[in-house]
């Protein structure tokens, strides 16, 4: 997540370039970047983000302790607003998928789930998540992160999904040895954050791993 974006603008880059150089597997299901599909796990419901989630994320994401190991979230609801207005741009433009978090039995957003592609059409790609704190140590996060990451693998296309948490950010990094993520090794001084340069574990899954990962989860992973 720590490198993860809480942008309000971004050069969009070329669909034309992205689609000519995606995989056969990515062309044939290109039709998220047209709209994200609804994917709905035991305890919550991902979904694209709406303009209306920015007063529930702004509360759920601007805490100190959620924002403290990430790239700083928006600090207003027009901040909010633009942060998911871009995610719409970007999602349309083929370069990342933010899904909304949102439990069963609520209407808006408590967290998101982030996939950007680190090389044209997602082979590599790196995801990260960030939820309001009411909700840690709920089973939201495995629930959304089975959901997100077979999304990434069976959909987008992905065969290797990094992501880096800082060193320091225990739950972070708690939470991707729980999903069956594999530390490759730490990035020295890779995330400037307040002031600081702090080293970061990097976690990949190989869509290898997860097939195996599904076998052992049974039919709650899709
Ligand atoms: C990361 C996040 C989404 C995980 O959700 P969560 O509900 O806290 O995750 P879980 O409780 O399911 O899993 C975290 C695990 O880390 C463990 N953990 C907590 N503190 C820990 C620490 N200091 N060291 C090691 N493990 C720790 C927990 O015990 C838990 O494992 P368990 O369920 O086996 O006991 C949430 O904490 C969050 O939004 N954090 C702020 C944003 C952020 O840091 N994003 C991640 C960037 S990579």
């Amino acid at each position: 997540m720590e490198k993860m974006p809480f942008r309000d603008s971004e050069v969009v880059r070329d669909v034309q370039s992205v689609i000519a150089t995606a995989s056969p597997r990515t062309t044939a299901t290109s039709d998220w970047r047209q709209g994200l599909p609804i994917l709905s796990g035991s305890m919550v419901t991902l979904r694209e983000l709406r303009l209306s989630d920015a007063p529930s994320l702004l509360s759920m994401l601007s805490t100190e302790e959620v924002a403290r190991f990430i790239s700083p979230p928006p600090t207003t609801v027009e901040g909010f607003e633009r942060f998911i207005a871009w995610t719409h741009r970007e999602r349309a433009a083929g370069n990342y998928v933010c899904f909304a978090v949102v439990p069963h039995g609520m209407d808006t957003a408590v967290g998101i789930f982030q996939v950007r592609q680190l090389e044209p059409g997602f082979s590599t790609a790196e995801w990260g998540f960030a939820i309001g704190s009411s909700f840690w140590g709920t089973g939201v996060f495995v629930d959304g992160a089975k959901l997100v990451v077979s999304f990434a693998f069976n959909v987008v296309g992905t065969h290797r999904l990094e992501a880096r948490a800082a060193v320091a950010n225990g739950r972070g990094n708690g939470a991707l040895r729980k999903i069956g993520a594999t530390q490759e090794g730490v990035l020295r001084k890779s995330f400037l954050r307040n002031g600081e340069y702090l080293d970061q574990t990097l976690w990949t899954i190989l869509d290898d791993d997860w097939q195996r990962a599904k076998s052992v989860w049974g039919s709650q992973v899709h």
